[in-house]
C-alpha cells in the first residue's frame, strides 16, 4: 500500500492572500496518478495539504494556541471557517481527480480524528480499509481538530501520513512538496542552501535555520519530525518535488528521482 501526500504547495497558490488552487499542477498530477495505476493496479491513500485554503484562517484565528474560556465563540468560527476552507479544496480536488476517472473516496478527518495534545489518539481506520478493499482511494487532507487538551487544534496532512503508515501496512510514503527535498536552509530564499539526500536523525537538525519556512504546521521542519518518528520504527519515506513534471508518476513506478530519504542508519 502507499501512502501519498501532496504538499498544499503545490495544489494551490500557498503565497496568495485568497484561497486559490494551482489547477495545472492539480491536473497534471491527477494523470500521473492515473497514468500509473493504469499501468499497474495499487493500492493507494492520498493526504493532501491545505495551503491558501487552510493556513490563513488558522493563522488569523490562532487555532492551536492556548486560549481563556472566554475566547471561545470566536475560536469556534475560526475553526469552522478553517474546516469549511480545507472541505471545499478537497471537494475540488476531488472533483479534478473523479474527471480523470480516479476512484477516489473523501475522508474528512474532523469527523472522525481527535487529538491529545496535538497528537492523534482517535482515529477509527475501519471505513478507510473497506474502502480500500473494495478498490476506492481514500483522500484525506489537513484539518482542524478536537483535542482533548487543547479543545480544537491544526491536524496537518504530515501528521495523517505518520498515523497512516504506522497502522496500515504501508510499504510506500512519498511527501510531495515544493522543494526537491530537505535543505538545511529554505533554497528558494538562499542559494548556499545545504540539500541533504538522507536524513536519519533528529541531530541532523542542529544544522537547521529554524526561521524559514515556518507556517501553522511547521513547514519542513514539521515533516520532518513526522518522517523521523516513521523511520525509528523502520519505515522509510521520501520527500519529493511534485511540482516537477512526472515526478509523481516516476515516484509511483519506483523510478530513480531526485528526493531525501528519510530512513534510520
Ligand atoms: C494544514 O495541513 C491544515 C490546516 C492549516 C487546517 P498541512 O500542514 O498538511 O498543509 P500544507 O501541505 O502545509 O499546505
Amino acid at each position: 500500500m502507499i501512502i501519498l501526500k501532496l504538499g498544499g504547495s503545490i495544489l494551490t497558490k500557498k503565497d496568495s492572500v485568497n484561497p486559490e488552487i494551482d489547477y495545472d499542477n492539480l491536473n497534471r498530477i491527477a494523470s500521473e496518478i492515473k497514468r500509473s495505476l493504469d499501468k499497474k493496479h495499487k493500492e493507494l491513500v492520498i493526504v493532501h495539504g491545505a495551503g491558501s485554503f487552510g493556513h490563513p484562517p488558522a493563522k488569523k484565528y490562532g487555532i492551536g494556541k492556548e486560549f481563556k474560556n472566554s475566547e471561545y465563540p470566536e475560536k469556534r468560527i475560526g475553526f469552522s471557517k478553517t474546516q469549511n476552507a480545507v472541505k471545499k479544496l478537497n471537494m475540488e480536488v476531488c472533483e479534478v481527480f473523479t474527471n480523470n476517472n480516479l476512484p477516489v473516496i473523501s475522508l474528512q478527518p474532523s469527523t472522525f480524528i481527535s487529538t491529545s495534545n496535538g497528537r492523534i489518539n482517535i482515529a477509527n481506520l475501519d471505513f478507510l480499509k473497506k474502502y480500500l478493499k473494495e478498490g476506492f482511494i481514500p483522500i484525506l487532507y489537513g484539518d482542524v481538530v478536537l483535542d482533548d487538551d487543547l479543545k480544537i487544534v491544526v491536524l496537518s496532512g504530515d501528521q495523517i501520513i505518520q498515523y497512516l503508515a504506522k497502522n496500515l501496512n504501508s510499504d510506500k510514503i512519498i511527501l510531495g512538496t515544493d522543494v526537491d527535498g530537505v535543505y538545511n536552509k529554505n533554497p528558494k530564499t538562499n542559494n548556499d542552501a545545504t540539500f541533504f539526500k538522507e536524513f536519519n536523525s533528529l541531530d541532523d537538525l542542529d544544522s537547521f535555520d529554524l526561521t524559514t519556512n515556518v507556517d501553522v504546521t511547521g513547514g519542513m521542519l514539521g515533516k520532518v519530525k513526522e518522517l523521523l518518528e516513521l523511520a525509528d520504527l523502520g519505515i522509510e519515506s521520501k520527500i519529493i518535488n511534485i511540482g516537477k513534471k512526472d515526478f509523481v508518476y516516476k515516484a509511483l513506478e519506483d523510478e530513480d528521482i531526485k528526493g531525501t530519504i528519510i530512513s534510520k542508519k
